[in-house]
């Protein structure tokens, strides 16, 4: 769905991250965590290609639908100049989304950087479960979210990679020491590849379910250029995926399909 969302606010959460809050009730109403929105970043359409943020909270009854975002390059440096009162062209919400089963009770969410936005929404949605969050950042400037999780009453693991808060080094260490095969019902995971890979693997090893957001560049965010296809497991052996339309969200079992 193609709309016209009007931006609430736009504020700077930490450096070079901005929370935006836009106002577009229809697709408030429709959001799950995981399913992102594909923007065209400026509103005098100085840039064709839009730019995939995910959804970091959407409230139905107010309308409205909150992204976070790095400031990386061209659109999401435009994205960051709207005003309040701006209009801007949104798609979404786009993609799958996390499945979240009513019966988990206890729950890993493993997130790196920007990753850590969309599963904000997911725990929110996670009801009554016990819930471990691990989230790491390159540096104590850039953590995230941090009281917002444990508002929602998630046990907060952090790390950072150069030491200067939480735990010094990768959150894929913090993790590998708490984790035990049978702990979790489900581990839901988004990040840098490379965090995703090791935490996704670790747990299939294990013969454990995981959920994975995985993060492709993007084209039409439709499923019809197939800029971003990955590839997965299938019956047959090694075959592709898009990661805007049949994810983002994947089932742990089929990503990186080179490893076993
Ligand atoms: C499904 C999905 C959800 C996303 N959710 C968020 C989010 O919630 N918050 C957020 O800050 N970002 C998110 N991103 C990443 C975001 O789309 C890119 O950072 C953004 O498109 C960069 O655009 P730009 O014009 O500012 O930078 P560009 O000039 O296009 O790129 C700047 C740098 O960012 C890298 N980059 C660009 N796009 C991607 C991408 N898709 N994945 C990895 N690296 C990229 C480029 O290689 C380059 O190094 C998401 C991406 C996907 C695919
Ligand atoms: S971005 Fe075009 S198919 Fe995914």
């Amino acid at each position: 769905m193609n709309l016209n969302a009007l931006v609430i606010s736009n504020e700077i959460l930490c450096k070079n991250n901005m929370l935006m809050r836009l106002f577009v009730p229809d697709i408030a109403a429709k959001a799950k965590p995981g399913q992102f929105l594909n923007i065209i970043c400026s509103s005098d359409n100085k840039l064709i290609l839009r730019r995939p943020i995910s959804i970091m909270d959407a409230d139905a009854e107010k309308g409205c639908v909150d992204i976070g975002y790095e400031i990386r390059g061209e659109g999401t440096m435009l994205l960051a100049e709207q005003k309040k009162g701006a209009k801007i062209d949104v798609m979404g919400p786009l993609g799958n989304g996390f499945c979240i089963d009513d019966n988990f009770s206890n729950i890993a969410i493993v997130g790196g950087g920007i990753g850590i936005y969309p599963l904000y929404f997911l725990a929110k949605s996670l009801g009554e479960c016990n819930i471990d969050v691990f989230m790491g950042y390159q540096c104590a400037g850039k953590v995230i979210l941090e009281d917002e999780f444990k508002t929602e009453g998630c046990n907060v693991y952090l790390s950072t990679d150069d030491g200067s808060r939480g735990h010094s080094g990768f959150i894929t260490e913090l993790f590998s020491k708490t984790y035990k095969p049978g702990r979790y019902d489900m581990i839901f995971v988004c990040g840098p590849e490379i965090m995703s890979r090791k935490v996704v693997l670790m747990v299939r090893s294990n013969g454990e379910r995981s959920q994975v957001s995985l993060e492709e560049r993007m084209g039409c965010g439709i499923g019809a250029c197939l800029v971003c296809s990955c590839e997965v497991k299938t019956a047959e052996g090694i075959g592709r995926k898009t990661v805007c339309k049949d994810g983002p969200v994947f089932n742990g079992d089929i990503v990186f399909p080179e490893v076993d």
